[in-house]
C-alpha cells in the first residue's frame, strides 16, 4: 500500500511540477504578445500608398487612400467614368473590367493590389469611330435600352469569349475536360454575373453570338 501511494504522490508531483513550468513559460510568452499588441495599437497602418498600373495601355500611378477599391481608383482618381458603380458589392457586374486579360469586379478590388497591373475599360476596349466589335454588336443588336450596365456587359462578354476559347470551363459544361461549346446556355450561364434591370438579356446574347461567329 505504501508503494502505491509513494507512486501516486510521486505522480500528483509530476503534474504539479508539469503545471508550473508550463505557467512559468506561458508568462513571458503572453508579456510579448501584449506588447506586440501595444505596439500595432499604436502604430496605425499606412492610410496612404503609392502604387502604379497600366490602364488601357497608359502607365499611372497614383497615391491614395488604401482602402480605394479599383472602380474608385478608376473613376475618382483616373476619371474613366465608363465603368459603372452599380451595386457596390459584387453583386450587379456594372463595374466590371479586365485585369491581365481576366474579368472581375472593380468594385471588389482594392486599387493597391493591382501594382504592376494591365487594366483595360470599356474605354480601352474601342472609340466611338472605332469601336470594339463587340460593342458595334451590341448597337446593332439593341443590347441596352438605359445603358447602364453596358460598359460592364460588354467588358465581360468580351472576356467570356477568351474564357471559352481558352477552355475555361463553367458551372454548365457537360464536359471539363473537352473545349466548352459555343451555346446559349454557356453564353447565359458565363454572364449571369451582369445583370440588366432593363432586361435587354436576349439582344445582349445575340450579340455576344455574333461576335463569337455563330449566326445570331
Ligand atoms: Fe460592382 Fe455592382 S458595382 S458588382
Ligand atoms: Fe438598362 Fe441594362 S440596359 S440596366
Amino acid at each position: 500500500m505504501n508503494d502505491l501511494s509513494d507512486v501516486n504522490l510521486s505522480r500528483r508531483s509530476v503534474l504539479i511540477a508539469g503545471a508550473l513550468s508550463a505557467t512559468a513559460s506561458a508568462v513571458p510568452l503572453s508579456a510579448n504578445a501584449q506588447q506586440q499588441q501595444q505596439q500595432q495599437a499604436s502604430t496605425p497602418p499606412p492610410s496612404q500608398a503609392a502604387f502604379s498600373f497600366t490602364v488601357n495601355g497608359k502607365q499611372h500611378t497614383l497615391e491614395a487612400d488604401t482602402r480605394t477599391t479599383l472602380l474608385d481608383a478608376l473613376r475618382e482618381h483616373l476619371h474613366l467614368s465608363g465603368t459603372k458603380k452599380g451595386c457596390d458589392h459584387g453583386q450587379c457586374g456594372a463595374c466590371t473590367v479586365m485585369v491581365n486579360g481576366r474579368r472581375i469586379n472593380s468594385c471588389l478590388s482594392l486599387a493597391v493590389m493591382h501594382e504592376g497591373d494591365k487594366i483595360t475599360t470599356i474605354e480601352g476596349l474601342g472609340t466611338p469611330d472605332n469601336l470594339h466589335p463587340m460593342q458595334a454588336a451590341f448597337v446593332k443588336h439593341d443590347g441596352y435600352q438605359c445603358g447602364y450596365c453596358t460598359p460592364g456587359q460588354i467588358c465581360s462578354a468580351v472576356a467570356v469569349l477568351d474564357e471559352i476559347r481558352q477552355g475555361i470551363p463553367s458551372h454548365v459544361s457537360a464536359d471539363l475536360n473537352s473545349k466548352p461549346l459555343l451555346s446559349e446556355a454557356e453564353l447565359r450561364e458565363r454572364m449571369s454575373g451582369n445583370i440588366c434591370r432593363c432586361g435587354a438579356y436576349s439582344n445582349i446574347i445575340d450579340a455576344i453570338t455574333e461576335v463569337a461567329g455563330r449566326p445570331a
